[in-house]
């Protein structure tokens, strides 16, 4: 039997793309430039499989417009907002995800995200690497404790979890909003609020770890940032479509929040051109998975997918 057909979007890790070449007859994209909508529309008369990351969409006219070969999605993501998923249904194709091993890495950045922004890690960086650094001083970027303080989790999925534990190291007191109230045994110690806006009331941080649905599309609003207590901290490590910037900006302007620590944003690449003048936005470019193990461990399980998929069995994570 020839090997299935496997187009991998983007240069994963060595090991994934070694174990990927020995198992699948494979193809990828070492420039390692994102997979347009023609490229995706030509694979899917070539391939049987794709191991897309998030940057390639498959919008329902993609999909629409896909030939009959192509059988399985194998994400390299958690996230699926880049696929329509009923339209890939529709079409009888599989879609998988890489849920679980990536959570430590990504709540391990919004961990930085949180220390970074509350601690003037822009600003203070600047200053030592410009030489502008001229004296100590006690009123000298005096910046927020987040030890003992009080976190809002939004999500206590497993990133929301993984992060959880974390802020547990920081003595934090730990609220959370989730659909439902978790057991007592895997909400570390963490008490549970019915509503976003009871839940923002009492956030002296905030992080942001539900997946971006049209529900959630601009989760953080301009009456919500305004709900919290003045001079929060906003940490998104999720999806930048969570929170309207625009009311980010206001919120920065007028001290309702006091920082934001953001690995995504609405537009990526890019970014909000408009976060660049302030050094209270701390910001990195979507790397909230990028650990080499963590990668590893992504493409390896986006593989075992297409493994229990191609032998007939149900894939772990199809969705
Ligand atoms: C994910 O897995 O969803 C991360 O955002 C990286 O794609």
């Amino acid at each position: 039997m020839p090997k299935p057909r496997l187009w991998i979007t983007r240069r994963l890790s060595d090991a994934t793309i070694e174990r990927a070449m020995r198992d699948y007859d494979t193809d990828v994209n070492y420039e390692d430039t994102p997979g347009t909508a023609e490229d995706l529309i030509a694979a899917s008369a070539e391939y049987d499989a794709i191991i897309p990351c998030h940057s390639e969409h498959f919008s329902a006219d993609v999909v629409r417009r896909f030939a009959p070969r192509l059988k399985i999605v194998a994400n390299h993501s958690v996230g699926v907002d880049h696929c329509d998923l009923p339209a890939l249904g529709a079409r009888g194709i599989a879609v998988t995800n890489t849920p679980d091993v990536l959570s430590d890495a990504t709540a391990e950045l919004a961990m930085l995200l949180m220390l970074g922004a509350a601690r003037h890690a822009v600003a203070g960086d600047r200053i030592v690497r410009t030489g502008a650094w001229d004296f100590w001083s006690p009123s000298f970027m005096v910046g927020k404790q987040v030890t003992g303080s009080r976190l809002g989790i939004v999500g206590m999925g497993r990133v929301g979890r993984a992060f959880a534990a974390k802020a547990k190291g920081f003595d934090m007191e730990i609220h959370y909003f989730n659909r439902s109230e978790l057991p007592p045994d895997q909400a570390f110690g963490a008490t549970y609020h019915d509503s976003i806006e009871s839940l923002l009331k009492v956030a002296d941080f905030l992080s942001l770890h539900c997946p971006a649905t049209p529900q959630t599309t601009n989760l953080m609003n301009r009456e919500r940032f305004d709900l919290l207590p003045k001079g929060a901290v906003l940490v998104n490590a999720a999806r930048g479509a969570l929170v309207d910037e625009t009311a980010l900006l206001d919120a920065l302007a007028k001290g309702q929040i006091s920082a934001a620590g953001l690995d995504c944003f609405q537009v990526e690449p890019g970014g909000n051109p408009a976060f660049a003048d302030h050094e209270n936005i701390f910001m990195l470019p979507h790397i909230g998975s990028a650990t080499t193990r963590t990668r590893d461990a992504m493409g390896f399980r986006a593989l075992d997918n297409l493994d229990a998929f191609f032998a007939g069995q149900t894939p772990r994570d199809l969705l």
